[in-house]
């Protein structure tokens, strides 16, 4: 996959951008709050129908204005699409592939493949829960569109059980209507749970190569997927925490709250890794996910980079530099420090300079 061309109007702080990208590694670079984000955000944003940051869409469009347009050009298998996106104040975004509007903007997922890689995600293991299982849905909704159908229909049922859990406070005789949303739960659920557990799977045949190469030869990582209930009890299990959750207010187990560990030898990173394994381990699974994409869907994904260079030492650096060989690469940073070594292979540069991109 190559994306040819993003054009922006009225985007975050861009009144108008015209970037034309190479089929390699392009850096964008200039000081803080310039907008470099804003472009990976918004090639993210015309992937996925969603900013990488969960912002909404009436907060990307610029201050001041009531409308947004985005375009990106790419290709995807050699043939050429276009994805154009409109943002408004006050009503559901528009989307159009190829120029025919599409009903749903979930459409659109699955033409595109990104991998989005942030400081954050570096700290992903150290981080909370909710951070682990925003990379697994991120990926798994990008390579299975059925899981972004299930995991929409599961959070929206999630809510009208926990809804009805408060109202059952007031209302006793509601409690008889509980099974009914525990019977959808548990059927979207199950898809869910048995669908990240096949990924995690398939990450773990990757990851574990990956990161013998990043740290030397030394440390064998696995990936343990935690579900919170099994998916065959799943049902069974909410039947028989409803006083709980009653009391609570909340359901208390669902794939909502499944965890993701990582171990070296038999050690659970989170607990006993130094910070320096735990970022090695994370951009071992980052990169893992690039060879996912490449094995599932045949061709290699784009690459956003944004200011996770100068976080990582060295010999990191090389390693997720070499692994992105063929790969389109879009870069955000603020100085040329960390590619010296690499200029045969920064074909492109550009200066980012407050909403304005200049190619070197
Ligand atoms: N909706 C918006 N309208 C106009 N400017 C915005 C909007 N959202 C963010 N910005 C501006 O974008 C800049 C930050 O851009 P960003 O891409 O995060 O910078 P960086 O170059 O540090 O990555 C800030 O100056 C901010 O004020
Ligand atoms: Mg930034």
């Amino acid at each position: 996959m190559i994306i040819s061309l993003l054009e922006l109007n009225n985007f975050r702080n861009y009144e108008t951008l015209n970037l034309e990208l190479s089929k390699d590694i392009n850096i964008l670079y200039g000081d803080n709050a310039q907008g470099k984000t804003n472009v990976l955000e918004a090639l993210y944003l015309c992937s996925t129908t969603k900013s990488h940051k969960g912002a909404k869409d009436k907060d990307m469009i610029r201050i001041g204005c009531d409308e947004s347009h985005l375009r990106m050009y790419f290709s995807r298998t050699g043939i050429n699409h276009k994805i154009d996106m409109h943002l408004r104040k006050s009503a559901r975004k528009g989307v159009a592939v190829d120029g025919i509007p599409v009903k749903r903007s979930s459409e659109v997922y699955g033409l595109m493949n990104v991998v989005f890689f942030s400081p954050e995600d570096l700290s992903m293991i150290k981080n909370g829960p909710a951070d682990r299982r925003r990379f697994v849905d991120a990926e798994l909704c990008q390579l299975n569109r059925a899981y972004l159908q299930y995991l929409s229909d599961y959070n929206k049922t999630l809510e009208q059980r926990n809804d009805l859990l408060k109202q059952i406070s007031f209302n006793k005789s509601l409690r008889d209507t509980v099974e009914i949303w525990d019977k959808q739960l548990a059927r979207y659920g199950r898809f869910l749970i048995e669908t990240r557990k096949e990924f995690i799977d398939e990450l773990n045949e990757i990851v574990g190569d990956i990161h013998k190469n990043i740290s030397g030869g030394k440390e064998n990582l696995v990936v343990k997927y935690e579900p919170s209930v099994g998916p065959e009890e799943f049902e069974q299990k909410l039947t028989e925490t409803l006083d709980r959750d009653l009391y609570q207010k909340n359901t208390g187990i669902g794939p909502h709250r499944d965890e993701l560990s990582f171990f070296v030898k038999d050690e659970n990173l989170k607990l006993y890794g130094s910070q320096g394994q735990q970022r090695t381990a994370a951009l071992s699974v980052k990169m893992a996910e690039i060879e996912l994409v490449r094995k599932k869907v045949g061709e290699n994904p784009i690459l956003l980079l944004d200011d996770v260079l100068s976080e990582l030492d060295r010999g990191r650096q090389q390693s997720l530099l070499n692994s992105i060989n063929g790969i389109q690469t879009i870069i955000t940073c603020t100085g040329l420090e960390e590619f010296v070594g690499y200029r045969s292979r920064m074909n492109t540069l550009y200066k980012v300079t407050s909403g304005s991109i200049e190619k070197l």
